[in-house]
């Protein structure tokens, strides 16, 4: 996606000439940028605990995208889980998207797709096997979105949202595993 990585200072600085933003892990004050996005762009909200307890475990994960003013236009947040083995009592870990979104203004210059790929290294390195997500079956960008970056439809989780919606289980198998 056209970034350099600083080391130093976890901030991905962006050359994609759609857009000028920065892409940076999330700290503690982003928070409340962060609940907006999410309170704007999805009808699904977690309560304030939910969001530090996911930057407290899985900080590497969590990224905003900053627009050229510094405000959050966007964020991944992704935590991992230990789940046993369809063929043994073996636990394997998932990387499970927990959530992502992108104020409406900001859409379409490549901002999700680079929250993606800076934050799944970062989530592989907990020796996930594989990533997971759900998303609404109606949710064709999203879906469109998850499938360029490789994952597949496995199956259907019925009536997943409150309000009743199905959703789309998604996996994408860890490159170089089996
Ligand atoms: N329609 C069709 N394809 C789309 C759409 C869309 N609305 N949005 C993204 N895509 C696909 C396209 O292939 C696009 O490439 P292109 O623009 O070159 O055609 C590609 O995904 C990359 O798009 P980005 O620009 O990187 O995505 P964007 O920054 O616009 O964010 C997102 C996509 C996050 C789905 C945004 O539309 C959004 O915030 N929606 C509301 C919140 C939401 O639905 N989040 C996902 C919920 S599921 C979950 O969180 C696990
Ligand atoms: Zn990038």
């Amino acid at each position: 996606m056209g970034t350099d990585k600083d080391s130093r200072s976890n901030v991905f600085t962006n050359n994609d000439n759609r857009s000028q933003h920065v892409i940076r892990r999330c700290t503690i004050e982003d928070l409340e940028g962060v609940i907006d996005v999410n309170e704007r762009e999805l009808p699904e909200d977690y309560p304030y605990f939910f969001y530090k307890s996911i930057l407290d475990n899985f900080p590497e994960s969590f990224l905003v995208a900053t627009n050229s003013h510094g405000r959050i236009v966007g964020y991944v947040m992704w935590r991992v889980e230990r789940i046993p083995a369809k063929d043994s009592l073996r636990l394997l870990s998932k990387g499970h998207l927990v959530s992502i979104a992108v104020s409406t203004a900001s859409r379409r210059k490549g901002i999700a797709s680079d929250l993606l790929a800076h934050s799944m290294p970062a989530i592989e390195k907990s020796n996930i096997t594989e990533y997971v997500l759900e998303v609404r079956v109606s949710n064709y960008g999203a879906i469109d979105l998850y499938k360029t970056f490789g994952f597949e439809i496995e199956s259907i989780k019925k009536k997943y949202y409150r309000d009743g919606e199905n959703a789309y289980f998604m996996v994408k198998k860890v490159e170089g595993l089996e």
